[in-house]
């Protein structure tokens, strides 16, 4: 299953910052050492807001803020949080002198917001969130696909999370 990738990506509709904190608080349940999730999504769609509710699931207590000008923070919960925001990085290299890769190794969770600019520097093997602004001004709708085998084992249990958040027939 190496390298496969979920079909079809599993979505969601949030309406509110809270229940886009509530969603990623959920999932945060099913995190397991070594996890990676890549936050993909324009500027303020809420890639930080989700981490704030992933780190809240996590048991940390610390406030979650954005790591733009720090680019890495870390958080202590039932598994660390490594929270790293790739915006600014300009060279790939950047990620190595990071040390991304040996963060990777340790008992931890790490969520990359804006991961898709460091793809080649980090293992193929990740969920992807991708958030995008919907009409409504509190509206994001939320698309996550599995890379790699880790997350697609979770498969059920995710869809299971995310049954609660669907968009309305109507939409
Ligand atoms: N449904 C929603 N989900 C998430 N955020 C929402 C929602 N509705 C409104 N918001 C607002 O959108 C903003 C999201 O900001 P946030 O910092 O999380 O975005 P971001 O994707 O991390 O941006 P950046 O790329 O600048 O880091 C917040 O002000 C939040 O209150
Ligand atoms: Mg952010």
């Amino acid at each position: 299953m190496v390298g496969a990738v979920s079909d079809q990506p599993l979505r969601a509709r949030t309406t509110s910052v809270e229940q886009t904190r509530a969603l990623a608080c959920a999932l945060a349940d099913l995190a397991v050492a070594g996890d990676l999730i890549l936050l993909v999504g324009e500027m303020g769609t809420g890639k930080t807001a989700f981490a704030q509710g992933f780190g809240a699931g996590l048991g940390v207590t610390e406030q979650i803020t954005s790591p733009t000008f720090t680019i890495v923070h870390e958080y202590t919960g039932r598994l660390s949080l490594h929270h790293l925001d790739a915006y600014r990085l300009e060279h790939l290299q950047e990620v190595a002198d990071l040390g991304v890769a040996e963060m990777l190794d340790e008992p931890a969770v790490m969520l990359v917001e804006w991961g898709d600019a460091i793809l080649p520097a980090l293992p193929a093997d990740y969920l992807e969130v991708r958030l995008e602004f919907a009409p409504d001004e509190d509206e994001r709708r939320l698309a996550l696909t599995s890379v790699g085998s880790k997350w697609f084992a979770r498969w059920r249990a995710l869809a299971e999370i995310i049954e609660q958040y669907q968009p309305d027939a109507s939409c």
